[in-house]
Protein backbone atom coordinates (compact mmCIF):
# COMPACT_ATOMS: atom_id res chain seq x y z
CA UNK A 1 0.00 0.00 0.00
CA UNK A 2 1.31 3.42 -0.72
CA UNK A 3 2.01 5.83 1.91
CA UNK A 4 0.06 8.76 1.02
CA UNK A 5 1.98 11.53 2.82
CA UNK A 6 -0.34 12.44 5.60
CA UNK A 7 0.81 16.37 6.75
CA UNK A 8 -1.35 18.57 9.22
CA UNK A 9 -3.37 19.81 6.35
CA UNK A 10 -4.81 16.19 4.89
CA UNK A 11 -5.39 15.02 8.86
CA UNK A 12 -7.30 18.36 9.33
CA UNK A 13 -9.34 17.80 5.83
CA UNK A 14 -10.82 14.85 6.70
CA UNK A 15 -11.37 15.19 10.83
CA UNK A 16 -11.99 19.33 11.02
CA UNK A 17 -13.27 19.91 8.14
CA UNK A 18 -15.11 17.89 7.41
CA UNK A 19 -17.43 18.22 10.71
CA UNK A 20 -16.87 22.55 9.78
CA UNK A 21 -17.28 22.93 6.30
CA UNK A 22 -20.74 22.70 4.09
CA UNK A 23 -20.99 19.63 1.55
CA UNK A 24 -20.36 22.37 -1.58
CA UNK A 25 -17.12 23.66 0.95
CA UNK A 26 -15.46 19.88 1.08
CA UNK A 27 -16.45 19.26 -2.68
CA UNK A 28 -14.30 21.97 -3.52
CA UNK A 29 -11.66 21.28 -1.64
CA UNK A 30 -11.20 17.39 -2.83
CA UNK A 31 -11.40 18.62 -6.32
CA UNK A 32 -8.30 18.32 -7.58
CA UNK A 33 -6.76 16.01 -5.19
CA UNK A 34 -6.66 12.06 -5.66
CA UNK A 35 -9.46 10.66 -4.02
CA UNK A 36 -8.36 9.34 -0.59
CA UNK A 37 -8.80 5.30 0.18
CA UNK A 38 -10.55 5.55 3.59
CA UNK A 39 -12.17 2.67 5.61
CA UNK A 40 -14.75 2.75 8.55
CA UNK A 41 -14.96 0.14 11.41
CA UNK A 42 -18.24 -0.03 12.01
CA UNK A 43 -20.58 1.29 9.71
CA UNK A 44 -23.74 2.53 11.97
CA UNK A 45 -24.79 6.08 13.34
CA UNK A 46 -21.10 8.11 13.06
CA UNK A 47 -19.54 5.38 10.90
CA UNK A 48 -21.96 5.36 8.20
CA UNK A 49 -22.67 9.30 8.06
CA UNK A 50 -18.83 10.33 8.12
CA UNK A 51 -17.79 7.77 5.59
CA UNK A 52 -21.33 8.88 3.37
CA UNK A 53 -19.87 12.55 3.72
CA UNK A 54 -16.22 11.00 2.89
CA UNK A 55 -17.91 9.16 -0.74
CA UNK A 56 -20.01 12.50 -1.17
CA UNK A 57 -16.64 14.03 -0.94
CA UNK A 58 -15.34 11.98 -4.04
CA UNK A 59 -13.37 9.63 -1.51
CA UNK A 60 -13.52 5.62 -1.79
CA UNK A 61 -14.67 4.68 1.50
CA UNK A 62 -14.50 0.82 2.77
CA UNK A 63 -17.34 0.30 5.69
CA UNK A 64 -16.65 -2.51 7.85
CA UNK A 65 -18.71 -4.05 10.84
CA UNK A 66 -19.56 -6.93 12.64
CA UNK A 67 -22.57 -7.75 10.18
CA UNK A 68 -21.25 -6.42 6.46
CA UNK A 69 -23.89 -8.23 4.64
CA UNK A 70 -26.34 -5.35 6.01
CA UNK A 71 -24.65 -2.75 4.53
CA UNK A 72 -25.19 -3.91 1.14
CA UNK A 73 -28.29 -1.49 0.66
CA UNK A 74 -26.35 1.45 1.82
CA UNK A 75 -23.50 0.62 -0.27
CA UNK A 76 -25.46 0.04 -3.60
CA UNK A 77 -27.02 3.90 -2.53
CA UNK A 78 -23.68 5.40 -2.61
CA UNK A 79 -22.09 3.97 -5.53
CA UNK A 80 -19.03 2.53 -6.94
CA UNK A 81 -16.84 4.53 -4.53
CA UNK A 82 -18.12 2.86 -1.56
CA UNK A 83 -17.65 -0.64 -0.52
CA UNK A 84 -18.38 -2.85 2.63
CA UNK A 85 -16.78 -6.15 4.21
CA UNK A 86 -15.53 -7.24 6.68
CA UNK A 87 -13.22 -5.10 9.15
CA UNK A 88 -9.70 -6.69 8.15
CA UNK A 89 -10.58 -6.05 4.30
CA UNK A 90 -11.09 -2.82 5.01
CA UNK A 91 -8.18 -1.76 7.17
CA UNK A 92 -6.28 -3.65 4.11
CA UNK A 93 -7.99 -0.99 1.92
CA UNK A 94 -6.42 2.39 3.07
CA UNK A 95 -4.03 4.52 4.85
CA UNK A 96 -6.56 5.94 7.55
CA UNK A 97 -9.14 4.32 8.80
CA UNK A 98 -12.52 5.75 11.24
CA UNK A 99 -13.06 3.90 14.43
CA UNK A 100 -16.53 4.36 14.98
CA UNK A 101 -17.76 1.54 17.53
CA UNK A 102 -19.33 0.90 21.05
CA UNK A 103 -16.27 1.90 23.44
CA UNK A 104 -16.32 -1.41 25.00
CA UNK A 105 -15.70 -3.11 21.38
CA UNK A 106 -12.48 -1.43 21.40
CA UNK A 107 -10.22 -4.07 22.84
CA UNK A 108 -11.70 -6.71 20.69
CA UNK A 109 -11.15 -4.55 17.65
CA UNK A 110 -7.45 -3.57 19.09
CA UNK A 111 -6.72 -7.08 19.42
CA UNK A 112 -8.05 -8.64 16.33
CA UNK A 113 -7.09 -5.65 13.92
CA UNK A 114 -3.75 -3.77 16.18
CA UNK A 115 -1.30 -5.25 14.27
CA UNK A 116 -2.88 -4.29 10.74
CA UNK A 117 -3.46 -1.28 11.80
CA UNK A 118 0.28 -0.29 12.51
CA UNK A 119 1.59 2.88 10.88
CA UNK A 120 -1.75 3.62 9.59
CA UNK A 121 -3.74 6.72 11.03
CA UNK A 122 -7.19 5.56 13.00
CA UNK A 123 -9.46 8.95 13.57
CA UNK A 124 -11.28 7.61 16.93
CA UNK A 125 -14.80 9.15 16.80
CA UNK A 126 -15.79 6.91 20.39
CA UNK A 127 -16.89 8.33 23.23
CA UNK A 128 -17.53 5.95 26.41
CA UNK A 129 -20.32 5.71 28.59
CA UNK A 130 -21.12 3.47 31.67
CA UNK A 131 -24.30 2.17 30.89
CA UNK A 132 -23.29 1.08 27.58
CA UNK A 133 -19.34 0.46 27.98
CA UNK A 134 -19.08 -0.11 31.32
CA UNK A 135 -17.44 1.56 34.40
CA UNK A 136 -14.11 0.18 34.14
CA UNK A 137 -13.92 1.28 31.25
CA UNK A 138 -15.32 4.42 31.99
CA UNK A 139 -12.80 4.95 34.61
CA UNK A 140 -9.86 4.25 32.34
CA UNK A 141 -10.74 6.94 29.64
CA UNK A 142 -11.14 9.60 32.69
CA UNK A 143 -8.07 8.29 34.06
CA UNK A 144 -6.11 8.44 30.89
CA UNK A 145 -7.98 10.94 29.24
CA UNK A 146 -10.14 9.40 26.57
CA UNK A 147 -7.59 9.63 23.47
CA UNK A 148 -4.86 8.50 25.28
CA UNK A 149 -6.95 5.29 26.50
CA UNK A 150 -8.02 4.76 22.98
CA UNK A 151 -4.08 5.19 22.07
CA UNK A 152 -3.30 3.14 24.56
CA UNK A 153 -5.14 -0.36 23.03
CA UNK A 154 -2.94 1.08 19.76
CA UNK A 155 0.60 0.79 20.30
CA UNK A 156 2.15 1.92 16.88
CA UNK A 157 -0.73 3.08 15.21
CA UNK A 158 -1.54 6.84 15.02
CA UNK A 159 -4.66 7.54 16.81
CA UNK A 160 -6.50 11.21 16.13
CA UNK A 161 -9.90 12.10 17.95
CA UNK A 162 -12.20 13.11 15.16
CA UNK A 163 -15.99 13.36 14.98
CA UNK A 164 -16.68 12.52 18.39
CA UNK A 165 -18.46 15.80 19.70
CA UNK A 166 -21.47 16.28 17.27
CA UNK A 167 -24.01 13.85 16.71
CA UNK A 168 -24.35 11.95 13.34
CA UNK A 169 -27.87 13.87 12.21
CA UNK A 170 -26.20 17.30 12.64
CA UNK A 171 -22.71 15.89 10.69
CA UNK A 172 -25.10 14.65 8.25
N1 LIG B 1 -24.32 8.45 17.32
C1 LIG B 1 -23.73 9.64 17.43
O1 LIG B 1 -24.30 10.68 17.07
C2 LIG B 1 -22.31 9.72 17.96
C3 LIG B 1 -21.66 10.97 17.99
C4 LIG B 1 -20.34 11.05 18.41
C5 LIG B 1 -19.66 9.92 18.81
N2 LIG B 1 -20.31 8.71 18.79
C6 LIG B 1 -19.56 7.50 19.20
O2 LIG B 1 -19.31 6.75 18.01
C7 LIG B 1 -19.29 5.36 18.35
C8 LIG B 1 -20.32 4.65 17.46
O3 LIG B 1 -21.61 5.16 17.76
P1 LIG B 1 -22.82 4.87 16.77
O4 LIG B 1 -23.95 5.68 17.27
O5 LIG B 1 -22.38 5.01 15.36
O6 LIG B 1 -23.10 3.33 17.10
P2 LIG B 1 -23.97 2.30 16.25
O7 LIG B 1 -24.92 3.02 15.36
O8 LIG B 1 -24.49 1.31 17.23
O9 LIG B 1 -22.89 1.57 15.30
C9 LIG B 1 -21.86 0.80 15.84
C10 LIG B 1 -21.17 0.08 14.70
O10 LIG B 1 -20.04 -0.62 15.23
C11 LIG B 1 -20.04 -1.93 14.69
N3 LIG B 1 -19.29 -2.80 15.59
C12 LIG B 1 -19.56 -3.14 16.87
N4 LIG B 1 -18.60 -3.93 17.36
C13 LIG B 1 -17.67 -4.07 16.37
C14 LIG B 1 -16.45 -4.80 16.26
N5 LIG B 1 -15.95 -5.51 17.28
N6 LIG B 1 -15.78 -4.74 15.09
C15 LIG B 1 -16.26 -4.03 14.04
N7 LIG B 1 -17.42 -3.33 14.09
C16 LIG B 1 -18.12 -3.35 15.24
C17 LIG B 1 -21.50 -2.29 14.56
O11 LIG B 1 -21.65 -3.39 13.69
P3 LIG B 1 -23.05 -4.25 13.65
O12 LIG B 1 -24.12 -3.24 13.35
O13 LIG B 1 -22.83 -5.21 12.53
O14 LIG B 1 -23.19 -4.87 15.00
C18 LIG B 1 -22.03 -0.97 13.99
O15 LIG B 1 -21.78 -0.89 12.61
C19 LIG B 1 -19.63 5.25 19.84
O16 LIG B 1 -18.43 5.09 20.57
C20 LIG B 1 -20.29 6.59 20.15
O17 LIG B 1 -20.11 6.99 21.50
C21 LIG B 1 -21.61 8.58 18.37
Amino acid sequence: MQNQGWDRRSILRLTGAAALLPLAQLEALAQGAAPLKLATIGAGNIGGTVGALWVKAGHDVFFSSLNPDELKPMVEKLGPRARAGHTAQAIASGDVALLAVPYRAIPDVAREHGAALRGKILIDACNATARRDGEELLALTKQKGIGLATAGFFPGVRVVRGFNSLGARVLA
